[in-house]
């Protein structure tokens, strides 16, 4: 049978956010709430068409040319937002309607959604939920054979109504058949001016069309993000999966509750995640690595038995066995090779560490192109920036700078070269050779005596 279609609502400001964001961009686990509820309706419909007004250009430039959009200029109710979408459907078929802010939703509900509605052949279907608190959520209103009758909005319930605790999750099934023709003649609700999807359960029945419901068995899926304290509270619920998702497939993690993973990220096998690890955006880590505790990385690429422990990554590529941390911080365009050691308090920013190379305290290199096997003592500074351009500095292989050295920019230091403990280099260092850039040491023999008994004196 043919997939069916959907429309997803996404052009309400979300005024309960209290946010100069559009509400369906504020992320969840890394991407736009939106994001999440789209994955789901790709899953089960063979093409998504958004309805977007507030923020539609933010929207737009975010989701970019897969999806074709239906512009919804005034927001005057869910009904009414489907009904810009209209002309974008074809005469037949089915349609699947979804919020832009319930992005819990997994696509296995909406399977069940389209195969109760084929079922039942019915006109529309109503994808319901029971909630321990249905507060703010439209009401299930059933008639005395149990079909439904309608839906009751929270500002339009009458007394008693609020105890119902099946709500309307905001997704529907379709005919599009029946949708086409009685979607025009939605009644504006007098209270708020607007036009309700809700309102079309009365339309359809009264036209003597089909209208059922399916009740989802885990009502938690159904959340509707408006605030953000659901907001948070919907984090967490993904965060679990996304846990549950890659313990399944064979990652370690000392305290799920206290690891923060974005959709999306993969890790491989054996690897152990220890408490207050954060793994953002684009990010890959391979097998049999030790990340955490407290360890921050994003868009950042991991190769496998890597270990690293309180520290920042940002935009760089860590290759296999370096060993980072604790307390580094790994600036963008960096690329840490095989082997490597980067230590405690060591900042690195647009460079590449050649493999085996150490940095193991205590310092600054920034635009260094560094070859293999290199040493650099505690406390060394590359000086890139002269105030007005940042220049670049090459360390070649096997080189070996001495503790407390600065090698201002731009400067070679060649393969297997010296350099001295405290030198300040500011011309390249050929191959092999020892640099020495520093004051000469001077003794003078019976000084502090002298000065003391001077003192004692006064
Ligand atoms: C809606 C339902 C309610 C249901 C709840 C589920 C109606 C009248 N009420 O209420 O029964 O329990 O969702 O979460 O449908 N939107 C537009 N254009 C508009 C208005 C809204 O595109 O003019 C979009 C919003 O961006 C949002 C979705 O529709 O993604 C739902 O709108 P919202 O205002 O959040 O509706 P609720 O009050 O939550
Ligand atoms: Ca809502």
């Amino acid at each position: 049978m043919e997939l069916p279609r959907a429309v997803i609502l996404a052009a309400g400001q979300g005024k309960r956010m209290k946010s100069s964001l559009p509400k369906v961009l504020h992320l969840l686990c890394g991407k736009p709430l939106l994001w999440h509820i789209i994955q789901s309706a790709k899953a089960v419909t063979s093409e998504q068409i958004l309805v977007i007004g507030h923020g539609a250009e933010q929207v737009k430039n975010y989701f970019g040319e897969d999806f074709l959009y239906a512009e919804q200029q005034q927001q005057l109710g869910t009904g009414h937002a489907l009904q810009q979408a209209l002309p974008n459907l074809p005469d037949r078929g089915e349609l699947l309607v979804l919020c832009g802010d319930t992005p819990l939703l997994e696509k296995k509900v909406l399977e069940e959604l389209i195969l109760a509605h084929r079922r039942e052949d019915a006109a529309a279907t109503v994808l319901t939920a029971l909630m321990d608190n249905p507060e703010g959520y439209g009401r299930i209103i059933r008639a005395e054979q149990g079909e439904i009758e309608r839906i009751a909005e929270e500002l339009h319930l009458a007394a008693g109504q609020e105890k119902i605790r099946e709500i309307n999750t905001g997704s529907y099934c379709f005919d599009l058949q029946a949708l086409k023709k009685f979607l025009s003649v939605l009644p504006q609700n007098m209270l708020k001016g607007e036009y309700y999807l809700t309102d079309m359960v009365p339309v359809l029945r009264e036209a003597g069309l089909k209208v059922c419901s399916y009740k989802i068995k885990d009502g938690r899926q159904a959340l509707g993000i408006n605030d953000r304290e659901q907001l948070a509270w919907a984090a967490s619920r993904l965060r679990e999966r996304i846990n549950a998702a890659l313990m399944r497939a064979g990652v370690t993690m000392i305290d799920p509750a206290a690891t923060y993973i974005d959709a999306g990220v993969q890790i491989g096998r054996d690897t152990v995640l220890y408490p207050q690890t954060v793994l953002e955006g684009h990010t890959k880590i391979g097998e049999n690595c030790r990340l955490g505790p407290g360890t921050h990385l994003i868009n950042t690429l991991v190769g496998d038995g890597v270990t690293c422990r309180q520290s920042v990554v940002l935009e760089s590529t860590i290759q296999e066995d370096a060993v980072i941390g604790p307390f580094a911080h790994i600036r963008p365009g960096s690329t840490i090779g095989p082997g490597v050691k980067i230590g405690d308090f060591v900042e690195i920013k647009n460079s590449a560490i050649g493999p085996g190379s150490k940095v193991p305290h205590l310092s600054y290199v920034g635009d260094t192109r560094m070859g293999p096997a290199v040493n650099i003592g505690a406390g060394c500074i590359v000086v890139n920036y002269d105030g007005r351009r940042k220049h670049v500095t090459r360390i070649e292989e096997g080189a070996f700078i001495g503790c407390n050295s600065n090698l201002v920019a731009p400067v070679k230091v060649g393969s297997g070269a010296f350099i001295a403990a405290g030198s300040t280099i500011t011309r390249d260092v050929p191959p092999g050779s020892l640099a020495i850039a520093r004051a000469k040491q001077e003794n003078k023999a019976g000084f502090s005596r002298k000065f003391l008994k001077k003192k004692k004196e006064q």
